[in-house]
């Protein structure tokens, strides 16, 4: 291994029994320190529900409400066990327009829910489902303005669509988004030939981890009526990149993160990229770089801590977060320290919250129907706050969980 020797954060049991018991019902008391919400997608092919949870200002997650997705949900063809739609952004809330979209894989459609400020363990459905214009759709990006939003359909037909946002009919079908990516998806329609879709911190390039061999970036211009280029250009992974699956920004920059399911990490230098060869073949260059990760099984999901400046990769094989550091001047990644949480609790989709003055982690471990929460209490020390079990609370709302279908994780805090 290239890099120093790494402090395994070893969780004690201790730290699992401090979990505060499920909270089975909505009451007057405890709302006020409610600071905001957390979501999931029960992603279940006889009815997709969004399962919701409050979350108080020392990170604690309280389960609160199932609602209907409107649609449903969807298990890749020939990839059993957890990760069923092999993504990361299944549902994503905006800050700016208040209000959440999820996808219903099995249905091909995605939906709007406003968030109610006061208390965002309220979601009410804005306008009825709209068609993602392909098949299984498994991510959405949506713009920093909450103006646009644009899902990935990873099936047999695949490629990119996207809406603008209208607060009382919702989904609004965008002219001259619809963009093919020409996978040839094997072996079925549900199989997934791309990973994630996300802007660019600027917002003028949409991106998709594609699947390949080795897998690759699809890039389209965002011109800034919204519209998109008539082609992608494919950025090959930097070396040692093989096979990227999230997508995550680098605020203030032109660069992106993927974790890569065969080493650790790829950093996305956009900067590099020649404005002349739009649509063609393009190498990722510039300061893009790759990392190998210690213990790495299947590194697929990533966040950014604005309060740490760190990075958070999420590897459901081995059930290990690893903080990544991007050097200030020369981009250079290295690894700050990683933290094995509960072995085969197959952790997968996170998202971080910043919650009275304080960044959370948030991970959604399926097989342990939990959500695991970490305090980002400095660069280099994440402390588990707590593994907070839903299972109970489904059981109680009949609400079907089946630990393979999990998928998505998102949050929202109302601005103060
Ligand atoms: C959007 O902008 C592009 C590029 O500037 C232009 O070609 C296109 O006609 C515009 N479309 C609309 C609907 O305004
Ligand atoms: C997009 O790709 C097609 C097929 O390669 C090509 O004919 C077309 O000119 C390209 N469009 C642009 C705007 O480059
Ligand atoms: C990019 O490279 C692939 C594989 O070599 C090739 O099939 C494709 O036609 C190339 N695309 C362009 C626009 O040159
Ligand atoms: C999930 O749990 C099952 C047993 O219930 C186990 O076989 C499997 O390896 C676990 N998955 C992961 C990714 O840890």
């Amino acid at each position: 291994m290239q890099f120093a020797p790494l402090l395994i954060h070893l969780l004690s049991a201790i730290a699992l029994a401090t979990a505060v018991p499920v909270t089975l019902h909505n009451s007057a008391h405890g709302q006020s320190n409610v600071k905001g919400a957390a979501y999931f997608l029960t992603n279940e092919p006889s009815g997709n529900m969004i399962m919701v949870a409050s979350l108080t200002s020392d990170g604690h997650v309280a389960f609160k409400d199932a609602v209907s997705a409107g649609g449903r949900g969807a298990h890749a063809t020939g990839a059993p066990g957890p990760d069923p739609l092999m993504s990361q952004g299944a549902l994503h809330t905006s800050a700016a327009g208040q209000f959440l979209v999820a996808v219903n894989a099995g249905s091909n459609t995605l939906s709007m829910f406003s968030i109610d400020s006061k208390d965002p363990t309220k979601l009410k459905q804005v306008g009825t489902p709209v068609s993602s214009e392909g098949e299984f759709p498994i991510s959405v990006a949506i713009n920093k303005k909450a103006t646009q939003v644009c899902v990935l359909n990873a099936g047999l037909v695949n490629g990119v669509n996207c809406y603008t946002v209208d607060k009382s009919l919702g989904l609004i079908r965008q002219a001259d988004t619809l963009r093919s990516l020409n996978l040839k998806s094997d072996p079925g329609p549900m199989a997934s030939a791309a990973h994630q879709i996300a802007f660019n911190d600027v917002n003028d390039k949409l991106v998709v981890t594609a699947v390949g061999a080795p897998g690759f970036l699809a890039v389209w211009n965002v011109t800034p009526n919204g519209t998109l280029s008539e082609n992608f250009s494919t950025i090959t992974p930097p070396s040692g990149g093989m096979n990227p699956f999230s997508l995550t920004a680098v605020p203030g920059t032109n660069a992106l993160v993927s974790a890569d399911t065969a080493l650790g990490m790829d950093l996305w230098d956009l900067s590099s990229l020649s404005a002349a060869n739009v649509g063609g073949n393009q190498t990722a260059s510039g300061r893009s770089a790759s990392l190998a990760f210690s213990g790495q099984a299947a590194n697929c999901w990533s966040s950014f801590s604005s309060k740490t400046g760190n990075f958070y990769f999420i590897d459901a094989g081995a059930s290990i977060i690893t903080e990544v550091n991007l050097d200030k001047t020369s981009m250079k990644p290295s690894v700050v320290k990683q933290y094995l949480q509960t072995s085969e609790s197959a952790t997968i989709d996170s998202d971080i919250a910043s919650l009275g003055g304080k960044d959370f982690l948030y991970v959604l471990a399926p097989n342990a129907t939990s959500i695991d929460v970490l305090s980002l209490d400095a660069p280099g020390n994440a402390k588990k706050v707590g593994s907070f079990n839903f299972a109970a609370m489904a059981k109680q709302m009949k609400v079907k969980i089946n630990p393979d279908n999990l998928q998505g994780l998102t949050t929202f805090v109302p601005k103060a």
